[in-house]
């Protein structure tokens, strides 16, 4: 397609995504299908924190529809009940009984404490995201990002929950310039947020010695796709940019554009999550995993790919150029994962590539955007 560069990866595209080079296609299930198959006989109760956020929200989604219970805790710093609603909405009746949801702030105890009663597995996902809001206001997002992850990693061990599903963050490789990113070789962190994410990892490793329990860090890698909110200062550059073109406003570019980031789609994350929350391979307890799909694009890659994909859909697209201005404090240059512990230890096979993710997002966003 014009403009868009086939990503430098580590992982070659095939017709339905990403596959590892040393794992080739098989015609045998996944283990995601597999999981899939036992979870229509085995219901859990799952708790997924920041549910009412993007990622939150599209792990309820896919639970409900497995047949599984699923308890719901956010305290709407970032999140909405229209997301809540939306879950609720698009799963049938039977399933929306399944889920409870709980409004509250992780930076409170008993909070996670009455979140975590009768639970099997949990998934965290509540923090304020975002590198600048951290080093604009670090206090706010330590007491949701430690604090708060403390309380429920407490709160779970005391509950007798072993599985402790939890968000850290491609951040944390820092200034480390290795590419692709591999788990163990991390660098120095140059922001709040990455040391927060850090010393989650750090408490969850602590937790597996002392406690056993089964904690497994999920490093995400740039995730889009629906429900992730485009407004706001601190909003992620895809649904950012697919807004500010739909409305006609400016598009801005931080930096020479061509720093680039390995972006993945929600169905890779959702993945993910079910793996950890179910595999049984002990060595992925007190470990972190890139959550990513290997492949690399630049923000003039992403522009062009976005642009290109709107302008498909919708007539007389406003066509701006790109405003480049100044490089953001805390950023890493570039990022880009190699997938291949996922794949090894709990099974993650992604499906969808940026440019198949790009075009269920985009039709997502033109059709809910609101
Ligand atoms: N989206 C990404 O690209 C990305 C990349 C790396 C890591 N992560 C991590 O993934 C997780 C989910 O991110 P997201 O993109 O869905 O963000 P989001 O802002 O859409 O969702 C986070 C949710 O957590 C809730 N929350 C925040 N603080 C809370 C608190 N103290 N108590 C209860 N709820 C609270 C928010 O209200 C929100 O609904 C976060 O931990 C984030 O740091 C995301």
């Amino acid at each position: 397609m014009e403009n868009y560069k086939k990503p430098v990866n580590n992982f070659p595209l095939l017709e339905v995504g990403w596959i590892s080079k040393a794992h080739p296609p098989s015609k045998n299930m996944t283990q995601f299908d597999k999981i899939l198959k036992t979870l229509k006989t085995t219901q859990k109760t799952w708790l997924v924190t920041g549910n009412a956020g993007f990622i939150g929200s599209n792990l309820v989604e896919f639970l409900l529809t497995q047949n599984q219970k699923v308890i719901g805790l956010d305290n709407f710093a970032t999140g909405y009940q229209h997301n809540i609603d939306d879950v609720v909405n698009s799963v049938a009746n039977q399933a929306a009984q399944n889920f409870t949801f709980i409004e509250g702030d992780i930076a409170d105890l008993k909070t996670c404490q009455q979140a975590c009663e009768g639970v099997d597995i949990i998934l965290h996902q509540a923090a304020l995201g975002s590198v600048p809001r951290s080093i604009e206001d670090p206090i706010t997002s330590h007491e949701s990002n430690l604090t708060g992850f403390l309380n429920l990693l407490t709160a779970a061990k005391d509950a007798n929950i072993k599985r402790f599903v939890y968000a850290s963050s491609s951040s944390i490789y820092g200034d480390s310039e290795e590419l692709p990113k591999v788990e163990e070789r991390t660098g120095n962190v140059l922001s709040p947020y990455a040391v927060m994410k850090k010393t989650n990892e750090l408490y969850a490793d602590v937790f597996k010695r002392l406690y056993g329990m089964e904690t497994i860090g999920l490093r995400y890698f740039n995730i889009f796709g629906r429900r992730q909110d485009p407004k706001g200062a601190y909003a992620a550059v895809i649904p950012k940019w697919v807004n500010a073109l739909l409305n006609g406003e400016d598009v801005f570019i931080n930096g020479d554009g061509e720093t680039s980031r390995d972006f993945t789609y929600i169905d890779n994350v959702i993945q993910m999550n079910l793996l950890a929350g179910t595999t049984q391979n002990e060595k992925a307890f007190g470990e972190a995993f890139n959550v990513a799909t290997g492949g690399r694009d630049t923000l003039n890659d992403l522009y062009a790919l976005i642009k290109k994909e709107l302008k498909k859909r919708v007539d007389n697209l406003a066509e701006k150029d790109v405003i480049y201005r100044d490089f953001r404090a805390g950023d890493i240059r570039h990022s880009n994962a190699n997938i291949s512990k996922a794949h090894d230890i709990v099974g993650y096979t992604p499906t969808h590539d940026i440019y198949q993710g790009m075009q269920a997002a985009i039709e997502w966003y033109i059709t809910d955007l609101k």
